[in-house]
């Protein structure tokens, strides 16, 4: 049987491996909601511009509610050999509403079509992660609040280098987070406009009303040129890419999660909803979350990959190519969503070990800054001799299995003979952390007013919707 929505000039039907490598509707079916959406405002439009009597428009319209109340309540059936959503529907819209169905497509191609429903399904995605970096942000930024005195060791090269705060730690995240979602807001904008009446790619000889269409589906205007409007992706490449870099916080976070996690670190517990046991080492309690966060984010680097090559060769404007936009898209977005939802849950979730991470803090001479900090400012040294200095007295309290707080007077005034009983004061991992009071700086008395901006805000946000 030859396709009944285009298959005039067609003797026969297509071969059953077409049919395999052509149809789209068992991904596409995704964009069902958008579709009507679509095709509900564009049916508006040509009843009001007298290009279909209302009489039709008033049919289509209340055929396609019925479509709609039928996929979601999962009694319509999908058809392959009508290849996607724009044929399926169309084709049981015939059924529920007879010829009168066929004047929908007037002025409209699937070009179009599937441009205007993918930029609607990729703006209401972005509103879901959007919503989601919030949450996350919410957890991340409770967290520091509670602990923003915790002094944890802060690290470089892996290595402890200056003590800093648990919640300095994690407000960096909601800086990152927060950049994330300015990303996914600035591709909206871009996004928001509407491609719809653009047609197969040069336009229409009917006197139809983009504005109008464009408003009624919430897009700022029209897309101005026709061949651009059904021809380029480039808003789900940015979609993709800000996906990419917001999995990339993810998974350095979950990188220090799972770190952070084992008893050679011992800085953080995690809670059993978030870990598993081993079936064979009873006293196992593995990162599993984390290390899914951390994993998953191939996918999303492998969907902005793979959605980068399908559209680097196409010729303008539309090419079949082109129905792959859809599964690297619905698999990075939905990706991202679980990671996103996994580790909030596991930062609400977690203890960090405050003990262990105060005693790590002063580990490995953390405070030596500090030491040298106080040769500049109490003796007037240059910070390179300063440095020289206290590497001397990094070396005798490594010699003799001390920490910086525990080495003699005499022994530092060997180095520096103007050394007074002063120093001392710096060289506790609290007090390192209490001195360091610049903008942007540890001091936990700058991370509880950030981490209380962040939370006050992140409320407004939510309140405003
Ligand atoms: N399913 C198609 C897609 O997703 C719809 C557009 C088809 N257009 C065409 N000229 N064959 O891209």
């Amino acid at each position: 049987m030859t396709n009944k929505m285009w298959g005039g000039r067609f003797a026969s039907g297509p071969a059953e491996i077409m049919e395999e490598i052509n149809a789209s509707i068992d991904f596409d079916k995704r964009l069902f909601a958008q579709d009507i959406a679509g095709s509900k405002a564009h049916c508006r439009m040509l009843a009001e511009t007298g290009i279909i009597s209302g009489e039709d428009a008033a049919a289509i319209l209340q055929g396609l509610d019925t479509i709609a109340s039928e996929i979601e309540g999962g009694d319509f059936t999908f058809s392959r050999a009508l290849e996607d959503i724009h044929m399926n529907i169309e084709a049981r819209l015939a059924e529920l509403v007879g010829p009168v169905a066929g004047r929908l497509h007037t002025a409209r191609s699937r070009n179009d079509q599937v441009a205007t429903d993918f930029r609607l399904y990729v703006r209401d995605a972005i509103d879901h992660l959007d919503g989601l970096l919030a949450d996350l942000q919410r957890a991340l930024a409770e967290k520091a609040l509670d602990h923003a005195a915790t002094v944890m060791p802060g690290f470089t090269h892996l290595q402890p280098a200056q003590p800093v705060t648990f919640g300095h730690h994690y407000l960096a995240y909601v800086e990152m987070f927060a950049r994330d979602r300015g990303r996914l807001t600035d591709a909206r904008k871009r996004l928001n406009e509407s491609p719809l009446g653009a047609a197969a790619l040069a336009g229409t000889s009917f006197a139809i009303d983009r504005e109008m269409t464009a408003k009624d589906l919430g897009f700022d205007r029209p897309m101005q040129n026709s061949l651009d409007a059904v021809s380029d992706r480039d808003f789900a490449l940015e979609v993709l890419a800000a996906a990419s870099i917001a999995a990339t916080h993810l998974s350095r976070m979950a990188e220090e999660i799972v770190v952070w996690s084992t008893p050679g670190f011992g800085l953080i517990t995690l809670s059993d909803k978030f870990t598993t046991g081993s079936s064979i080492m009873p006293q196992k309690r593995n990162p599993d979350a984390a290390e899914l966060v951390r994993a998953k984010t191939g996918a999303v680097f492998g969907a902005f990959t793979q959605l980068l090559i399908v559209m680097k060769g196409l010729p303008l404007a539309y090419s079949k190519d082109m129905q792959e936009d859809k599964v690297p898209v619905f698999t990075a977005l939905d990706t991202l969503s679980l990671m996103l939802t996994a580790m909030t849950g596991m930062v609400r979730d977690m203890e960090p070990n405050v003990q262990a991470m105060r005693k790590a803090a002063g580990a490995g001479y953390s405070t030596a800054t500090d030491l040298a900090d106080w040769l500049v400012r109490e003796l007037g040294l240059p910070f390179r001799e300063a440095h020289h200095v206290t590497g001397e007295i990094v070396a005798y309290a490594e010699e003799n299995g001390l920490t910086l707080a525990r080495v003699p007077l005499d022994a530092m005034q060997k180095a520096e003979p103007r050394i007074t009983q002063d120093v001392f004061s710096v060289l506790s991992v609290a007090n390192s952390v209490k001195s360091r009071k610049s903008l942007g700086g540890t001091a936990p008395s700058n991370v509880r007013k950030l981490a209380r901006s962040w939370i006050k805000r992140l409320e407004t946000d939510a309140a405003s919707g």
